[in-house]
């Protein structure tokens, strides 16, 4: 056996007989404090889990026999990680400060990435102090983005995480949805004289994105009489000047990027130009910094100090060991609420593979379904199936120490029913303790909670540009650990590719110009929609 297939063995036989929270806690009085991390104004509880010292080292010797170390210095120096498409993937590169070297074939390609933001800045700055003027000479107060995946969840998540830092008095939605209700819901209050769309697209290709942008131009230009309204309406964020271009918008208001940035990871680059307007230049540089500083963090600390590393070898222990199948993430603050969202494409968009790097069969079971809530929401919600059912779903809960809205108590009870929950999942309650609070016994079995639910827990000082950035580079590097201890390639995603192209052949036989010809479940409700579809231009 190779150190790689010892590794698995080792953890294969632990699997056998997984310790129990509770006598892990019983064992040992000083687990909380010692089964916990801090980096920054994070802090990380992990004594929640079903893992003891000999479980982690061998989590740990996993990642040693995988080259964990290797992965991660070859992420940072710029190697074409991404081999399938030959790429790099340096979103590193895309935080760091001026004089720091990132280099992708041998070319440092920081200068590039500031040159981008600066004008970012400029452009932001002129946008915030009302000095870019729509086409009929009225500041510019809407902006909308236009954009699907990476190109949409990234800043519309931080745009809501940091609305506390935005100014106020502009608006900043985001269409993703080919779907028209989305995008005729998004401007119907707004005034299209004062509304700017950023059309952002690292491929200028994806279907649902154009589509959005071409009638936004339509609602644009019909509006304000002039096809020439698209000079001051439209501006493009992309990898593809001449495709920027041919669609209508001039170069000189395209914000580049590369392509060893993935378009899950691309935030910090001009994709977050919305959110640069919404909380001004300054604090994304601040959020870029709270990146920065977990990179640092993730590049240089031995492994059993590394929340990334902590965090995504746990992972596996329950996805690839345990037989767990999903994760949910819980952040008890309503600016994060997109956060599950943003995360799912992260995570299972990225590691969701079913064959390593050679096109194997994987060893091991990878991503899990991710889902989540905000709490308390959720408690009331799905926590039943969490606290009670069948399934094991192993949690991440985020909260912060300061609430950004001080409101009488509502802080501590939010805090204090974050830290109820993951006490009642690791610990439930026996049945002797139900009989002994005198439920009666046809009930005791109902009201028993099993308990031995694991959680991790991060506390965060306070939700501020540099603590989410340094949340989002956080769940970025756990995703790179899990990858490179699967041995898959987390940067490229054809799995969504066949739906495309399966959708590009059914339009056509939707609207009639062709004739169905797939399966008989697929032909016949092509045949149904035909036969009820509205009439052309019927709205
Ligand atoms: O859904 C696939 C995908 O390629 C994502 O990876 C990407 O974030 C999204 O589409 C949008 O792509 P683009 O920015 O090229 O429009």
């Amino acid at each position: 056996m190779n150190d790689v297939q010892t590794a698995i063995a080792a953890l294969r036989e632990s699997a056998e007989r997984p310790p129990h929270l509770r006598d892990l806690f019983d064992a040992d009085p000083g687990r909380g404090d010692r089964h916990a991390l801090s980096h920054a104004d994070l802090r990380l509880d992990y004594a929640k889990h079903r893992v003891d010292d000999e479980i982690l080292t061998r989590l740990f010797a996993l990642a040693r026999a995988r080259g964990l170390a290797e992965r991660i210095e070859a992420m940072f120096s710029g190697a074409p990680v991404n081999e399938t498409e030959g790429r790099a993937a340096l979103h590193m590169a895309l935080r760091a400060p001026e004089g720091v070297r990132f280099e992708v074939a041998g070319q440092d390609v920081v200068p590039d990435v500031h040159e981008v933001l600066g004008r970012m800045a400029s452009f932001a700055e002129r946008v915030r102090a009302g000095g870019w003027l729509g086409f009929t000479g009225r500041p510019i107060r809407n902006i909308v983005n236009l954009g699907i995946g990476g190109s949409d969840l990234g800043p519309a998540m931080a745009c809501e995480a940091l609305a506390a830092y935005a100014d106020r008095g502009l608006t900043v939605r985001f269409v993703s949805n080919v779907d028209g209700t989305d995008l005729a819901e998004t401007v119907r209050d707004l005034d299209p004289a004062e509304t700017l769309f950023i059309v952002c697209s690292k491929t200028f290709t994806t279907q649902e994105t154009l589509t959005n942008a071409r009638s936004a131009r339509d609602w644009c230009t019909r509006a304000l009489g002039s096809e020439e309204a698209v000079a001051r309406h439209f501006v493009a964020v992309s990898t593809q000047g001449d495709r920027v271009a041919a669609f209508g918008i001039d170069p000189e208001r395209m914000f580049g990027f590369w392509d060893w940035v993935g378009g899950r990871y691309s935030l910090p680059s001009a994709v977050g130009l919305s959110l640069m307007i919404a909380i001004g230049p300054t604090r994304f540089r601040e959020m870029l910094a709270g990146m920065r500083d977990l990179d640092e963090h993730f590049r240089s600390a031995p492994f059993e100090a590394n929340l990334p590393v902590v965090m995504g070898l746990l992972g596996v222990w329950y996805g690839s060991f345990l037989g767990m199948q999903t994760h949910a993430v819980l952040p008890y603050d309503r600016y994060l609420r997109r956060f599950p969202a943003y995360l799912q494409q992260l995570d299972m968009e990225s590691n969701g593979k079913r064959v390593d790097r050679a096109g194997e069969p994987v060893a091991l079971d990878t991503a899990p379904v991710l889902f989540g809530e905000p709490g308390t929401n959720g408690q009331h919600a799905f926590f039943q199936l969490m606290h009670q059912g069948t399934r094991v779903v192993p949690a991440d809960f985020i909260g912060f120490c300061q609430s950004l809205n001080p409101m009488g108590d509502h802080h501590d009870l939010l805090t204090a029913n974050l830290l109820a929950q993951t006490e009642a999942l690791a610990f439930g309650r026996t049945a002797d303790e139900v009989r002994a609070a005198g439920v009666p016994e046809a009930l005791v079995a109902h009201r028993t909670f099993p308990g031995d639910r694991p959680s991790s827990t991060l506390l965060v000082d306070r939700l501020t540009p540099a603590s989410l950035g340094r949340l989002i580079a956080l769940y970025e590097h756990k995703v790179a650990v899990q990858a490179a201890v699967w041995d898959i390639n987390a940067f490229d995603q054809f799995g969504v590719e066949l739906g495309k192209e399966l959708a590009g052949r059914i339009g056509p036989e939707l609207s009639g110009a062709a004739e169905p010809e797939h399966d008989s479940s697929t032909n016949a409700m092509i045949r149904h929609y035909r036969a009820r579809r509205a009439p052309e231009g019927d709205v």
